[in-house]
Parts: C-alpha cells; sequence; structure tokens
C-alpha cells in the first residue's frame, strides 16, 4: 500500500474458482506443506486435512462466535476485505452468500488463496484490490461487508471507511486492535501510523499496527457515514491493560469487534 494507491484506478484481477478438485490426500498434504508450512488460518479442506492446528482451529472459531455473522445470509450478497487464505469468505459462502473477496495478496499469498479456492471447488469472486481502492462502480453494494484485522494496516484509515461505507448497503462488521491508553480513554484517538511498508521499512517503534481507540472507531464509522454503531465485542482485560499502560507509559491493545448499519 504506498500513498499513490490513493484514488487512483484499482488494479484488478479477478478470477473464478475451477469447479473441480484434482487433489488426492497424499497431493493435498504436500501442496499444504508446500505452500506453508505456516498458514494464517484454519482452513478445512476435506479428506481429514485442515492447514491449522487444534489451538488455531479453536482460537478462528472464538473470533467467529465474537463477529456475530447471521447464521444464514442466503441469496445476501457478502465481501469480505483483506481475506488471505479466505477462511472467513469460505464460511459467508458456506452460509449461503454470494461472496466477494479482496485482498492485496503478494503472490505467494494469492497461490495458497487461488488453492484453497479451488481445493473447496468455491465459486468466491476474488479481486487484488486494496482497501482504499473500493469501489462500487467496480464491485457493486453488499448488504454485509467484514473487515476483519484489516483497519489497524491503513495508511488512511478513515478514508478507508469512507470506502468500505461506500460498497455497503446493509452491514459492516469491523473487526480491529483497540487502542488501550492508561488514560484518555473516553476520547477519539488514533495513534499516528505510517502505514504497513513505511513502518516495516523505518522499524517504526510503534510496531506495524495503528490502533484507535473505541471512541474514535465510533466517530470515525459515523463520520463516514454508517447511522448506527454498535460495539459487539470490547477489548478484554481492559482494566488491567490500562494499568500496564500506566506503568510501561505505552498504551495497550486488545480487539474489538463493532457492528455499523447503513
Ligand atoms: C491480519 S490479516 C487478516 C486476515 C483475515 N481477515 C483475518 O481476520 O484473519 C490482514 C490481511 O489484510 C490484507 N491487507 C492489508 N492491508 C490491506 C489493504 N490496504 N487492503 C486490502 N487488504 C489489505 C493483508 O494482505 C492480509 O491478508
Amino acid at each position: 500500500m504506498t500513498q499513490d494507491s490513493v484514488g487512483q484506478h484499482p488494479q484488478v484481477v479477478q478470477h473464478v474458482a475451477g469447479q473441480d478438485n484434482p487433489f488426492d490426500t497424499e497431493r493435498l498434504k504436500s501442496e499444504v506443506v508446500r505452500l506453508g508450512p505456516q498458514w494464517h488460518s484454519p482452513v478445512d479442506l476435506g479428506q481429514g486435512i485442515n492447514t491449522g492446528s487444534v489451538k488455531l482451529q479453536k482460537r478462528f472459531a472464538r473470533r467467529l462466535r465474537l463477529f456475530q455473522i447471521p447464521q444464514d445470509l442466503t441469496g445476501k450478497r457478502v465481501l469480505d476485505i483483506g481475506t488471505w487464505d479466505g477462511f472467513f469468505a469460505l464460511e459467508m459462502e458456506r452460509r449461503g452468500a454470494e461472496v466477494v473477496a479482496v485482498d492485496i495478496w503478494d503472490e505467494f499469498e494469492y497461490e495458497k488463496f487461488k488453492f484453497v479456492m479451488k481445493v473447496r471447488n468455491s465459486g468466491i469472486r476474488h479481486f487484488r484490490m486494496d482497501v482504499h481502492d473500493l469501489c462500487p462502480d467496480v464491485l457493486g453494494k453488499f448488504d454485509l461487508v467484514l473487515c476483519a484485522g484489516v483497519l489497524y494496516h491503513c495508511r488512511y484509515p478513515l478514508v478507508a471507511l469512507e470506502k468500505i461505507r461506500g460498497v455497503t448497503q446493509g452491514q459492516l462488521i469491523l473487526e480491529t486492535v483497540t487502542l488501550i491508553p492508561a488514560f484518555h480513554r473516553n476520547v477519539p484517538m488514533i495513534m499516528f501510523f505510517p502505514g504497513d511498508e513505511e513502518a516495516m521499512d523505518t522499524n517504526w517503534p510503534w510496531g506495524i499496527a495503528g490502533a484507535a481507540t473505541l471512541p474514535w472507531i465510533n466517530c470515525a464509522l459515523q463520520s463516514a457515514g454508517f447511522a448506527r454503531v454498535e460495539h459487539v465485542y470490547r477489548p478484554s482485560f481492559s482494566a488491567w491493560k490500562g494499568l500496564q499502560a500506566m506503568v510501561t507509559n505505552n498504551p495497550a491493545r486488545g480487539r474489538s469487534v463493532t457492528h455499523a448499519f447503513v
């Protein structure tokens, strides 16, 4: 992601997964190792093979519960932003949605995603697209948008939320890293963050993620045009983390899940 990417015509790569699964168990296993060894999420590939450990499977099952994605998505158009290897996109497809997935995969991660789509015989349409470039003219509008683990990577988080609002006609589920300062937790604050690439290139001392307080998330979503905002999961142990922030003189962080409605 670069500053230049904002406002430019998005680089779009579309692919519809194949209808056949040519992998026997041994080939599946060797592909999982070749494309790994570490996978971001625990995708069930069938034939008793999962790309993640039991611990990872439990972690993602918990995240799924916390997101509170509707069980029945029949007839809904759904967008998964920052899909990575497609775990949540596949789950929403399984629940009946017509799913579009976007990410800024590098070639290796994109190969993983395409492998998963092929093995799962998925009909998910996918685009290599930056969240800052989301555009209703290219993608259409969605009844449900999932943006999990992406906002804190964004150089322009408010612009990203405005772009998300532009493609949402129903509900957004936003999961992000939330700032827990020692004081002023009720103030809509966000840490300065130069964006992933610059942060990595320069060894940015605050870590590679930009985090915001819950009030910032609330105000920013409303400013981006969402009519109603509800935090459905707040960072756990925030009193303890606030104390840590005070002692270390460095804000703490935790995950939150927010639902926003147009
Ligand atoms: C922490 S992972 C989250 C993956 C998955 N959504 C989840 O919650 O487990 C972040 C993903 O977002 C993608 N990403 C980062 N910045 C992005 C951007 N500006 N636009 C679209 N995707 C982005 C990354 O490539 C990566 O796949």
